[in-house]
């Protein structure tokens, strides 16, 4: 029950509160998840703020994978120019064609072959392109998400030891909402950019408050003279 009122509260907050992002409004299933990938790797290591023109730029000139697949590498280096981390954009592009000519311009259907068939899609990449754009359940952990499930579990440990990795992946997995996974995990994100902070979180705006063991922990710990337990 407990699970059921996090997802409940986490959603209902992001459908009021997300931000109106280009791919976050799509009107084809093609164009959808060519826009989820061409924007989770541009996020990869961009700001949103940053991403949005290159992002719209880039959609424009190149709607499809076809179109994207016949461009230049060139080409695909002069639309990137600025974004930093040029392979990113290279490897966008070698991923394209080996859509068109290895896999016959069907995109891979589950994250295991996103992982394996599209060069530059990580862990993080698949399970956010899987969940986003093909309604995979699975949870997706970046570096806001890690932040988030940290807090929200109070786990102090090195959150970049393996152990603490895979343990964040299956809280994860076990909070992702079956019903809505891509929205699920776009929320987490948001959270993470939008409330849940690195430096000063909002908690007294946070959907999820009644569920963070850090929140209840701080409050303990100020509701008490005395040194706690
Ligand atoms: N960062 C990575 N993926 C994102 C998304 N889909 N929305 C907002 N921020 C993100």
């Amino acid at each position: 029950a407990d699970v059921l009122q996090l997802r409940s509260q986490l959603l209902n907050w992001y459908d009021k509160e997300k931000r109106e992002l280009p791919w976050r409004t799509l009107d084809s299933v093609s164009l959808s998840f060519l826009s989820v990938w061409v924007s989770e790797i541009m996020l990869q290591q961009t700001q949103v703020a940053t991403v949005k023109d290159y992002y719209n730029k880039w959609m424009k000139r190149w709607p499809t994978v076809q179109d994207l697949a016949s461009a230049t590498l060139e080409e695909v280096n002069q639309m990137w120019a600025g974004l930093g981390y040029y392979s990113r954009g290279k490897r966008l592009h070698e991923g394209a064609q080996k859509v068109v000519t290895e896999l016959k311009g069907q995109m891979p259907q589950t994250v295991d072959s996103l992982l394996k068939q599209l060069p530059g899609v990580g862990r993080y990449t698949a399970a956010a392109i899987g969940s986003i754009a093909l309604g995979q359940v699975t949870g997706a952990v970046d570096g806001n998400v890690i932040r988030v499930l940290c807090r929200l579990r109070a786990i102090g440990a090195e959150s970049t030891s393996p152990a603490v990795t895979e343990a964040l992946w299956g809280l994860a997995n076990t909070l992702v909402d079956p019903e809505k996974p891509g929205d699920f995990n776009q929320a987490m994100m948001e959270l993470g950019a939008r409330v849940c902070t690195p430096k000063a979180p909002v908690c007294n705006r946070c959907p999820v408050q009644s569920h963070c063991r850090s929140y209840r922990k701080v409050k303990t710990i100020s509701n008490t003279s005395s040194l706690p337990d």
